[in-house]
């Protein structure tokens, strides 16, 4: 059975004055956005920020949505510093328990019902890891307050000193940007793209700054010309989006990696830019965390973790996803 939004109170103004709890609870039932919600809060509090990352609804609507839950007293609220956490009501008994329990099993019935427990579970686990949240508040931070010779780029370098000496796969590596930046502190560094032209040109400037342990090779991403179990580390930044098909390309970096190897994936958020088509032959606009995530799992990787990590001032907006995992 599918579930579509129904005007149930509507055509009944004088209902809706004095509504009993009962009427109250069916009207906050009465949309699958709603029951998704309900479900999601099933096995923990969320904020509305979390709520959103979850469902990739907006704000507002998802404020609407939970305000009329609550005034029904299906969800509970309660605040912590600035926000604001929401929860089944623990006293929903009698009817109000039934209905959430119908709730709940409606909600299995819904397409998004997938996606929208990959998400959670990505989102209750990132929680265990504080130090991430830390890392989005201080890059939130980073931007507008000015520090002295503070940037970017001399975190990068920092941080690339920080990397011990790996075998490195940069696969759809273009002219090598990343490749050569790696090829620094790594061991070995394999830059693996389909153009030839491209390929050229980048082995033609490893070679003129003398980086011997950057090799470029002419190859497929979903069938990289890379001994199995010889990498430690797979890159893949900003080339997901141009695979014909992205969990093979996923699978192919499995096999490459040693045990214990590690996958770093760069791409865009999932958007709705449709000349990105035309202008940077994008073949995929982006991709939802939860494809990422269950091309992943699919794939074997463990140790899977996904957040945004950018967001673009200029329309469209653009936003960086990054996603890690440990064969
Ligand atoms: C947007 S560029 C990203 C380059 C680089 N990784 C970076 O982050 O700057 C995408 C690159 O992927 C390459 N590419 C596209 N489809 C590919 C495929 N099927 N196999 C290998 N490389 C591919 C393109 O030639 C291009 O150089």
């Amino acid at each position: 059975m599918a579930f579509h939004a129904f005007p149930l109170f509507s055509s009944f103004p004088s209902v809706n004055q004095h509504m009993s709890s009962t009427l109250k609870s069916l009207r906050a039932l009465s949309d699958p956005t709603r029951l998704r919600i309900v479900a999601l809060l099933e096995k923990d509090e969320l904020s509305v920020n979390e709520l959103q990352e979850i469902t990739r609804m907006g704000q507002s609507r998802i404020s609407t949505h939970l305000g009329l839950l609550q005034d029904s007293g299906l969800v509970q609220s309660r605040r912590e510093g600035k926000r604001t956490f929401y929860r089944l009501n623990p006293q929903a008994n009698g009817d109000a328990g039934e209905f959430i329990d119908l709730a709940i099993r409606g909600a299995k019935e819904l397409v998004e019902q997938e996606s929208d427990q990959i998400n959670l579970k990505r989102i209750l686990n990132r929680r265990r890891e504080q130090a991430q949240v830390y890392f989005n508040q201080i890059a939130g931070r980073f931007d507008r307050v000015y520090g002295p010779g503070r940037s970017w780029q001399a975190f990068g370098h920092l941080l690339l000193r920080i990397l011990p000496p790996l075998v490195v796969a940069d696969l759809g590596a273009g002219e090598g940007l990343l490749s050569e930046l790696l090829a620094r502190r790594s061991r070995k560094v394999i830059a693996v793209d389909n153009s030839e032209k491209i390929v050229a040109f980048g082995a033609a400037k490893a070679k003129k700054n003398n980086l011997k342990n950057l090799e470029f090779r002419l190859g497929d991403l979903q069938n990289p010309p890379i001994e199995p179990h010889s990498v430690d580390l797979a890159v893949l930044s900003q080339a997901l989006h141009h695979a014909e098909e992205p969990a093979k390309a996923i699978e192919a970096a499995y096999k490459l990696l040693k045990p214990h190897g590690q996958i770093l994936i760069l791409d865009l958020l999932k958007h709705n830019f449709e000349k990105a088509r035309e202008l940077y032959g994008d073949r995929w606009l982006g991709f939802p965390e939860s494809d990422l995530h269950r091309w992943l799992e699919q794939a074997g990787f463990k140790k899977i973790e996904i957040s945004v990590v950018a967001r673009e001032e200029q329309p469209p907006h653009f936003e960086t996803v990054l996603a890690s995992a440990e064969k």
